[in-house]
């Protein structure tokens, strides 16, 4: 592959772990966001051919704030033309389905350099995203999860996935479904980020409805906090506890569990 590599959502969870690899590799890229050196936005199409100057390959990131991000990254990705495309998809979300669906068919379609990275849920929700704030101020985790259970896996590793496809060779033209590899449930998330940071989380279950509304609060527009939590409901009865090798295949290593997970973020919890 030449050319630089293009970081979409680059100081986001996943973005800003594959900037610091590629940076750690001496590989050419350029971060991409509203706020770098040139801007890129999603809704501003002028600022996409400064951003694809040079570019060899392309780190795809759906925001999850803007409404409808999926129309407009094939809006982009019909001006990128032919370069290498790493989307960020997500496992619960096929191609030609929904959301992340969309973009992964277009690609299917249109490319003959593309891969789908399909995370289940990250570790990093709960250290930095939607969960942080009750549990550092509530000592809890609010779910409508029930007992399902989740092989939850970290950005960083995620990111690890995206640079192989991002470097390595050509014409994958696949989706990797990339996990963690234990499928574990909310209580026991809570019990161990508990254990982590010597003070005990409770995993409290929620409707529907509550999980919406508390994702709205946060900012999400109001149909992707409805579609967002209609898809966790869908955990509860056990439809994301699927492990995946592909992890392992793609990067020679084992994802890391969340124990460590917890382990390494204790303080960040601790009220
Ligand atoms: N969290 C999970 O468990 C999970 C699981 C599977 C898949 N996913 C998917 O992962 C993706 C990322 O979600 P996340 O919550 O982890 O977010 P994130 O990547 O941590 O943050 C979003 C990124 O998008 C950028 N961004 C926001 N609005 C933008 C705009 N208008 N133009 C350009 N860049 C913009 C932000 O940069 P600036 O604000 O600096 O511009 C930031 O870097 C989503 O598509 C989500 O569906 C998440």
């Amino acid at each position: 592959m030449s050319g630089l590599v293009l970081v979409t959502g680059a100081s986001g969870k996943t973005g800003k772990s594959l900037v610091a690899q590629l940076q750690a590799q001496g590989a050419a890229y350029r971060a991409a966001t509203r706020g770098s050196e040139p801007p890129f936005d999603w809704t501003a199409p002028q600022t996409w051919d400064a951003a694809l100057d040079g570019v060899g390959a392309i780190y795809l990131v759906a925001p999850p704030t803007v409404d409808d991000p999926y129309s407009k990254m094939i809006e982009f990705l019909k001006v990128a033309g032919s370069r290498r495309l790493v989307f960020l998809g997500m496992a619960s979300l096929p191609a030609g389905g929904p959301a992340h669906g969309q973009v992964h068919q277009w690609l299917k379609d249109n490319s003959d350099d593309w891969a789908v990275v399909a995370p289940s849920a990250f570790m990093q929700n709960f250290a930095e995203g939607s969960h942080l704030a009750t549990i550092r101020g509530e000592d809890a985790i609010y779910s409508n999860t029930e007992d399902g259970r989740v092989p939850f896996i970290s950005a960083d590793d995620i990111a690890r996935a995206a640079f192989a496809l991002l470097t390595g060779p050509a014409g994958q033209n696949r989706e990797f479904l990339v996990t963690g590899g234990e499928a574990m449930s909310y209580d026991q998330v809570a019990e161990q980020i508990g254990q982590a940071r010597g003070r005990p989380v409770a995993h409290v279950r929620i409707s529907t409805d509550d999980l919406a509304a508390r994702f709205i609060q946060r900012g999400l527009p109001e149909l992707t906090a409805r579609f967002l939590a209609a898809g966790y409901e869908t955990i509860a009865a056990g439809a994301h506890a699927q492990t995946s090798d592909d992890y392992g295949a793609l990067t020679g290593r084992a994802a890391i569990t969340f124990e460590a997970f917890a382990q390494a973020n204790a303080e960040v919890w601790r009220p």
